[in-house]
């Protein structure tokens, strides 16, 4: 089974269209709904915007459906010139960019329990997540870096800041916190956003006009990885 996980309802509803044979279930405060895509079993959930609800999400997917994979999907702003709007980003590692415990003496992103501040995403998975978009995705598709916080980059200071402390490609606010579970309970995941804006100033703006096509050209790209993807 795959499980699929996006921050907001328009990042997944595309994918439930595609599913059969569906069953809902809720979970505290969470709904998923299992079925077939392509006779491929998958369990989907809108997990809420921010890297709490991100966790709880998914260590409650991995609990109640002991998924081979879990994959965050969805829209992030590009800290990159090579990243452009409806671009594809695969992430090869990610950071919280607001983990900040520098003033004990760790480096900026030190996540204390695990002791590193990149948490790398499965190799495996990165690399089907990349061919399925090179397939389906309809701009770019670049692989780096993702940077999540509990935050929406819209000012060049802070995209500043991220990209000159981590050197990531794209910002978000679930990803590493996905990552940060599963690699925790040893279950491969991967990331793969479409990019809605430039998380600077004008965010917001570009945010609300590109989110719906940024999220399908994200959907597209799921449908193809979850053909594609086996243990
Ligand atoms: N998701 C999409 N754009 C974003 C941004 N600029 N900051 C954080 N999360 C985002």
């Amino acid at each position: 089974m795959i499980g699929i996980i996006g921050a907001m309802k328009v990042e997944i509803e595309e994918l439930e269209t595609y599913m059969e044979q569906k069953e809902e279930k809720t979970i505290g405060s969470v709904r998923f709904v299992k079925g077939l895509l392509d006779g491929r079993e998958i369990v989907a959930a809108v997990c809420g915007i921010g890297k709490v609800a991100a966790s709880i999400c998914a260590q409650t997917m991995i609990m109640a459906y002991a998924p081979d994979c879990i994959i965050n999907t969805g829209v992030a702003g590009s800290l990159s010139e090579k990243a452009g709007i409806c671009d594809t980003v695969i992430a090869d590692t990610l950071v919280q960019h607001d983990m900040d415990i520098t003033p004990l003496g760790d480096p900026p992103g030190m996540i204390e329990g695990l002791g590193i501040v990149d948490i790398p995403a499965d190799e495996k998975v990165a690399s089907v997540l990349k061919e399925a978009a090179l397939q389906a995705a309809p701009g770019k598709v670049i692989t780096g870096k993702i940077a999540s916080g509990d935050q929406f980059v819209a000012s060049s200071e802070k995209k500043d800041f991220i990209v000159n402390t981590f050197n990531a490609i794209a910002c978000e606010m679930e990803g590493a916190a996905i990552a940060q579970t599963c690699y925790s309970a040893g279950v491969p995941f991967g990331v793969l956003r479409a990019i809605s804006d430039n998380a600077d100033g004008s965010a917001h703006l570009s945010y609300a006009e590109f989110l719906p096509e940024a999220a399908s050209a994200a959907c597209k790209t799921i449908v193809g990885f979850v053909k594609k993807y086996s243990k």
